[in-house]
Order: structure tokens, then C-alpha cells, then sequence
């Protein structure tokens, strides 16, 4: 097992569940449970405690992807870990395969492809804002420890951006996403899925009709619901409060446009896959 070093981020995480991502260094650091030594926390191993000021116990961890999201500087709205799961997990991403993502923002989507990629294939991440761009780019590199070999920021607008690639997958977190979906297309091989993320009703329906007019099948939009629990000795039951509502993911696969016309198909069976 490998023991923290200085400079590793560690997760302090409390009895009741609080977590704090810091930087080991040869530093105090406080909270409400009370003051620590950061320099304690060298030479120990993940799953070790420390005891603060006030005699709380606090557990030692390495982050994980979810603690690293939450923790890093985001000036964008993120993907949600429920969602992002999904979306890797619907949109078949592999090792090897090569990916357009759009827009990039704090850089969420793009760390759980990249994670999820293997550092084999290609993503090319496409954001309008240079600023953005760079924090993306520092939340990555921080992450990783380096800025990885196989991923390519580019400053640009999708709507008119030109790539010359095929991209196997196409990842969408735009607000306006069906004015992308004419120019995506063209980047994206037959059969290759189109993915998409959107808060609200409105927009789902106009990227809906825009992928229908721009050669994409086997449409599907869905939503999931994380509903926490609470369970202790004399409860089991769900927590009052919940993330109610993030947004719906649609998945589509790129079709030949060469498929007749369009026949009306009665409504589908509310089929669970
Ligand atoms: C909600 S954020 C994306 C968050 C990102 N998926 C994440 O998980 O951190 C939306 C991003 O799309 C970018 N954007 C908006 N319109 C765009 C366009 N036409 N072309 C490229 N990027 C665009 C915005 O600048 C913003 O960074």
C-alpha cells in the first residue's frame, strides 16, 4: 500500500461523512472538528486516522475521481457523478476509441473519458471560452500529474469549429446543443453514438428534431434519480432531502442518410432496458 507524501492530495473525512480534499504540506490546517498538522499525514497509509485539536478522528484517503471533481476550481456547472457514469456507460466509451467532447467548461466530462479512455484513443475537447479552456486544462493536469499524451484542447465554437478526424463518440454539454448537432454530424463516423447532456425539457425537444434532420437514429433521452438513505441502528429509511433534478441524457447513433422516408411508428412501450 502506498503511504501519502508530501504534496499528494489527501481526503480527510470525518465520522459523519464531512470531507476536506487538501494538499499535504508542512502546514496547519483547521476546521470546525478542530486544527491538524498537515505534515502528520506523511508516511501514513490510506485508511489511517488522525486525531485533531478537539479529539475528532479523521480518516485518510487518496481521492477519487468524485472527491477530485467537487474539489477543484470550477467556474462552470459540472456534470453530476450520477450522470457522468451514465454517460460513459451509454456513450461505450473504451480504450482506443476517439472522442469529441464540447464544451470542455471546469473539465468534469473530460476527466472521466480520459479515466476511462485508459490513455489510449483520442479526445479532442472543443470550448468557446480560452478561459474555461485553461482552468479545464489545470483541473486535468493537477489530476493526472501531467497533461495526458492522448487529449487536445481546442479554442473554438462548435457551431462553426471544422475537424478534419472521425470521431467514434461525440460527448455534448452545450447550452444551445441542437445549433451543434448540423456540424457535429459531420465529425462523427456511421454508427458512432452522439451523447448529450441538457437541464431542461426545451432543449431536449429541439436537439431531438435536429438530430432526426441531420441523420441520427435510435434516439433515446432518459433521466436518473439518486435518492440517498439513511441507515443507522434504528432507522433505514431516505434522507429528507435529495439532488432532485440535474438533467436528461440523450444518446443517438449516427445513421446513412440514404434510409427513405421517415415511417410513423406508433409510440414505444415504456420498455426498460
Ligand atoms: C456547462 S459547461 C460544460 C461543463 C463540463 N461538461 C464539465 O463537466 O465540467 C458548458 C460549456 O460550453 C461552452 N460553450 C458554450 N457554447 C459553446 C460553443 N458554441 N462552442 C464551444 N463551447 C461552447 C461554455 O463556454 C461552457 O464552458
Amino acid at each position: 500500500m502506498s503511504k501519502f507524501e508530501l504534496n499528494d492530495w489527501v481526503l480527510l473525512t470525518s465520522q459523519k461523512g464531512k470531507k476536506w480534499l487538501v494538499r499535504v504540506e508542512d502546514a496547519p490546517y483547521s476546521s470546525h472538528l478542530g486544527g491538524i498538522h498537515l505534515g502528520d499525514v506523511i508516511g501514513k497509509e490510506e485508511g489511517d486516522w488522525l486525531l485533531t485539536s478537539k479529539g475528532a478522528r479523521l480518516m485518510l484517503f487518496k481521492p477519487s475521481l468524485q472527491d477530485y471533481i467537487f474539489g477543484m476550481k470550477r467556474r462552470t456547472q459540472i456534470i453530476y457523478p450520477k450522470d457522468l457514469s451514465a454517460m460513459i456507460f451509454y456513450g461505450d466509451i473504451h480504450p482506443g476509441c476517439v472522442v469529441i467532447e464540447t464544451g470542455i467548461g471546469s473539465g468534469a466530462l473530460a476527466l472521466a473519458l480520459l479515466r476511462a479512455m485508459c490513455g489510449r484513443g483520442r479526445l479532442i475537447s472543443i470550448e468557446k471560452r480560452a478561459e474555461f479552456a485553461a482552468d479545464a486544462r489545470e483541473n486535468i493536469r493537477r489530476f493526472f500529474g501531467a497533461e495526458p499524451e492522448n487529449h487536445q484542447i481546442i479554442v473554438a465554437d462548435i457551431e462553426s469549429a471544422s475537424l478534419s478526424c472521425e470521431a467514434d463518440r461525440i460527448f455534448v454539454d452545450l447550452p444551445e446543443p441542437w445549433r451543434a448537432v448540423g456540424n457535429l454530424a459531420g465529425m462523427l463516423r456511421m454508427g458512432g453514438l452522439l451523447v448529450s447532456l441538457s437541464p431542461n425539457v426545451g432543449q431536449i425537444q429541439l436537439t431531438h428534431r435536429q438530430l432526426q434532420a441531420n441523420g441520427f437514429g435510435d434516439i433515446v433521452h432518459f433521466e436518473l434519480l439518486r435518492r440517498d438513505w439513511k441507515v443507522d441502528r434504528l432507522r433505514a429509511r431516505p434522507f429528507d432531502r435529495m439532488v432532485a433534478h440535474t438533467g436528461f441524457i440523450t444518446v443517438a447513433k449516427r445513421v446513412s442518410a440514404d434510409r427513405g422516408d421517415p415511417i410513423e411508428e406508433s409510440a414505444p412501450e415504456n420498455e426498460v432496458e
